[in-house]
């Protein structure tokens, strides 16, 4: 199978969390429990934390990334950060279209597309998080939901650039609640992602990419979902805000 092809990430996903001084302390805790791991190690910290984490994590294996990115590349946009301005810093990795940012900040499929093109083409990879509500998923129509938002995310992008895209499979009602999906449900629909993406760019673009599951995953459910043929990883809330147990995740995924 293709699993062992694709590289297995980790991604920690702190949203609105920890201030310089708490995230100095965390990356500190994270070096030595990263350092051995052999799957890709990405923190996704608030816009005030980047160049902290960026100093502290020079030379080490851990990757970071933003929360966010607007897709224009400068002007009139106050409150917002292009994609030139996180790469010129060395920020490698983006998150867009967290369900979160979709649900209170009026994201949709159409700028979640923007975003996407805009951070692709300054270089960055892109952990793009598509997901179903439960009201969508109660309705049977969450094979719809993602696809929808695959393709539309994914409709500019060249089979090229689209190497550097990973995409979260993150289910909304099992986001902060405690409820995670089993193991089969995130497996079913990570393939249906994977399916979705080779009817876009081909076999071999859907087979080299990297799937993540994300919504409620921690050190005791990792395990079961990473066995899975294809989830290739996870974005982490909660649990990677604390540095035991984010490392029981990278240590699962670097088996
Ligand atoms: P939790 O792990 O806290 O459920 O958050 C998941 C998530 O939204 C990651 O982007």
């Amino acid at each position: 199978m293709n699993k062992a092809l694709r590289k297995a990430i980790i991604a920690g996903n702190w949203k609105m969390n920890k201030n310089r001084k708490e995230a100095a302390e965390l990356i500190e805790a994270l070096k030595p429990i990263a350092a051995d791991k052999t799957c890709g190690v990405v923190i996704c910290v608030p816009f005030t934390n980047l160049e902290t984490a960026l100093n502290l994590t020079e030379g080490t294996n851990i990757e970071v990334g933003a929360e966010n990115v607007h897709f224009e590349k400068s002007g009139a946009f106050t409150g917002e950060i292009s994609a030139d301005m996180l790469t010129e810093m060395g920020v490698k990795y983006v998150i867009i279209g967290h369900s979160e940012r979709r649900q209170y900040f009026g994201e949709t499929d159409a700028t979640v597309c923007k975003r996407t093109m805009a951070a692709l083409e300054a270089g960055m990879t892109v952990i793009l998080c598509v997901g179903e509500t439960l009201e969508e998923r109660e309705l049977g129509i969450t094979e719809e939901i993602v696809a929808k938002q695959v393709k539309v995310a994914l409709s500019k992008a060249c089979e090229k650039c689209v190497k550097n895209v990973v995409i979260a499979y993150e289910p909304v009602w099992a986001i902060g609640t405690g409820k995670t999906a089993t193991a089969d449900q995130a497996e079913e629909v990570c393939a249906f992602i994977r399916k979705t993406v080779a009817g876009m760019f081909g076999q071999d673009v859907a087979d080299g990419m990297t799937i993540q599951y994300g919504g409620s995953m921690n050190e005791k459910n990792c395990a079961e979902l990473l066995a899975k043929e294809n989830i290739d990883g996870g974005l982490i809330g909660g649990a990677s805000l604390v540095a035991e147990k984010f490392g029981v995740l990278l240590e699962e995924a670097s088996k």
